[in-house]
């Protein structure tokens, strides 16, 4: 399929998640926002526990946080209860209405705004105090890019919290793992459905419009991050929220990571 456009295609395949109510585009109750707003708040960053509240400055009142590909109405409108200055960036326009109706519902301020990961230009140099970033760079091609702006709208001091999965996950044969509980090793690394699927089995595994994804490396993922200018202060795994694998291997892995002050 070579004249597949990868951001455009994931939009709509991340709006049609929406229409079918996948569990990452299901938004916080009211109840969860009445208690943030109390103080008493979290958010997940990987798999499904809450990430600890070191991570995140002691208050975050007044705090600028992007919360990047982070659409849903999850983490963003519980981190604007919470009392921080949330803007969410997000490629699809109907996980960005989800971050809006509890807004409105909830009486929160909250910026959305739509755009591919690798391209922040909608932002200045230094406008936020954190990029808050949950298991989404599996469908984006490449990083590089990502690190890069995530960097340059950080004040310095600032963190960037990162979620995402381990790309070891990517070897096994899918339909093994998903129809017979088997891990099958199969797929040489870095993979990515465009490269290493035909276009027949792509579609039979994903449906036509499912999304494409990217296994990426842990030189991608760490590696990137430092070569951007990070300084690396925290690292954490989870097992993966379903499937076999979790039985054996971490499925996500997150990184704290600063920009150094001058
Ligand atoms: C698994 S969801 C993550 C959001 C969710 N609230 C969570 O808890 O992790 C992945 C999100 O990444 C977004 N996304 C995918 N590709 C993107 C890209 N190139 N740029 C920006 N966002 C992207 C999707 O639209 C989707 O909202």
């Amino acid at each position: 399929m070579p004249d597949l456009d990868p951001v455009r295609h994931n939009r709509d395949a991340w709006d049609r998640l929406v229409e079918r109510g996948d569990q990452w585009t299901v938004p916080v109750s009211s109840e969860v926002i009445a208690r943030a707003r109390a103080g008493d708040w979290s958010v997940v960053l990987i798999g499904h526990e809450p990430q600890p509240r070191h991570w995140f400055p002691e208050s975050l009142v007044g705090v600028d946080i992007l919360a990047l590909a982070s659409g849903g109405g999850q983490q963003a409108p519980v981190l604007a209860a919470a009392g921080a200055r949330v803007t969410v960036f997000d490629n699809s326009p109907r996980q960005l209405a989800r971050d809006r109706e509890v807004a409105e519902r909830d009486g929160l301020d909250l910026a959305t705004v739509l755009g591919d990961m690798r391209d922040l230009s909608a932002f200045a140099d230094g406008s936020f105090d954190l990029v808050f970033h949950p298991v989404s760079n599996l469908f984006c091609p490449d990083l590089e890019p990502v690190w890069r702006e995530c960097f340059r709208v950080l004040r310095p001091g600032g963190s960037l919290l990162a979620g995402f999965l381990n790309p070891d996950l990517y070897v096994f044969d899918r339909d093994s793992e998903d129809n017979r509980g088997e891990l099958v090793v199969r797929h040489a690394l870095p993979y990515s459905d465009l490269t290493h699927l035909s276009d027949e089995e792509r579609v039979r595994l994903n449906g036509p419009h499912g999304a494409l994804e990217y296994s990426h490396t842990m030189t991608d993922q760490i590696g990137g991050q430092m070569a951007a200018g990070f300084h690396l202060v925290g690292f954490v795994e989870a097992p993966h929220h379903s499937g076999v694998t979790r039985q054996y291997m971490p499925g996500y892995f997150a990184t704290r990571a600063v920009k150094p002050r001058a």
